[in-house]
């Protein structure tokens, strides 16, 4: 008997634990050549504001020796052009899709939540407290980035939560002393989930030039790089949480991801890899099935938090 791959996220269930990372796999279409979306246990979107956004200006992208720095600024075809021209072509894969959105307020949060349930565009919602490249984005409290602080993560999160009926995850930032924080307030406001990590602030400069690399000076951290970061995180929330953790950064092999699921992640998401090598979800995928073959683990569940200390 093959291992089951099931894997459950609170009220939803997934296929199996191998998921992409929003803003790493556009919506979809683009790797429709490489494999097919709808074997992953879900596709989840560029992040999606009310508004079409153009973003950053260029250069946006720099790699690192072992990652990538981006600042990208959150580009985007705005929910209703998602609605009407992109949805439908997912759909159409029998692809489980979780819908990411990024808006300026609590009631911006709130208004994409209904439209994507109201559309019947998504099986669940991944909203985004965490992007790092948003500069007229400000919350109450000065901070730039939602979930750096907990108060705001549960005045967020509520307001999602009231909004929709559907699975709601949330993505938190790493640029945190204490990730347990807004993880639990995240947990406390009803959130079924949460996501972590988004990428680590960074920045680099061209000693030729003098110039910062990247037009927006600053920008977020992915790829290897942050793997052990993240690893970490994942353990830390699993500590305290008791809604299942979807675990990302730097993963590009099986092994990478049953170091999240053993750190106590439920499912996983491949992200800047899949610039490297567009199948790399699929990889992923047939490596963990061996990994839980090899290793005797008939469910994924059993895998779930069961480092050896
Ligand atoms: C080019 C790029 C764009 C991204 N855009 C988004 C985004 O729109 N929304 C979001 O929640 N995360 C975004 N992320 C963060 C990723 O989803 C992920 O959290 C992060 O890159 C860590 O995973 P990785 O190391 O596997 O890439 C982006 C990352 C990259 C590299």
């Amino acid at each position: 008997m093959p291992p089951d791959l099931h894997t459950q996220l609170g009220p939803l269930s997934l296929k199996n634990p191998v998921m992409v990372a929003s803003g790493t796999f556009g919506y979809g279409q683009e790797y429709d050549q490489y494999f097919d979306i709808g074997r992953l246990g879900a596709v989840v979107t560029k992040s999606l504001s009310k508004a079409p956004r153009a973003g950053n200006k260029p250069p946006r992208l720099v790699e690192t020796p072992a990652g990538l720095l981006n600042a990208i600024g959150l580009q985007n075809i705005g929910v209703e052009a998602y609605i009407a021209e992109k949805a439908p072509f997912l759909r159409d894969r029998n692809a489980t899709v979780v819908v990411n959105i990024y808006g300026y307020t609590p009631e911006d949060y709130a208004h994409l939540a209904r439209r994507v349930e109201e559309s019947g565009t998504g099986h669940a919602i991944e909203a985004n407290l965490s992007c790092p490249n948003v500069h007229d984005a400000r919350t109450s409290r000065g901070a730039t980035m939602v979930s750096q602080v907990p108060e705001t993560v549960l005045e967020y999160t509520r307001a999602i939560r009231e909004a929709t009926s559907l699975p709601l995850y949330v993505k938190l930032t790493p640029n945190v002393l204490d990730i347990r924080e807004s993880a639990l307030a995240a947990e406390e406001a009803g959130a079924d989930g949460v996501s972590l990590i988004n990428t680590l602030l960074g920045m680099a400069i061209d000693p030729e030039t003098r110039k910062p690399r990247l037009a927006n000076i600053v920008g977020g951290l992915s790829g290897p790089a942050i793997k052990p970061v993240a690893v970490k995180m994942v353990w830390n929330a699993a500590q305290v949480l008791r809604i299942p953790i979807i675990g990302m950064g730097g993963i590009c092999t099986a092994a990478d991801a049953v170091e999240f699921l053993l750190a106590g992640a439920r499912a996983i998401m491949v992200g800047s890899m899949t610039f490297r090598q567009p199948d790399a979800p699929m990889r992923v995928l047939a490596g963990l099935e061996d990994y839980m073959e090899r290793h005797g683990f008939k469910e994924v569940s059993e895998l779930v938090g069961a480092m050896e200390v």
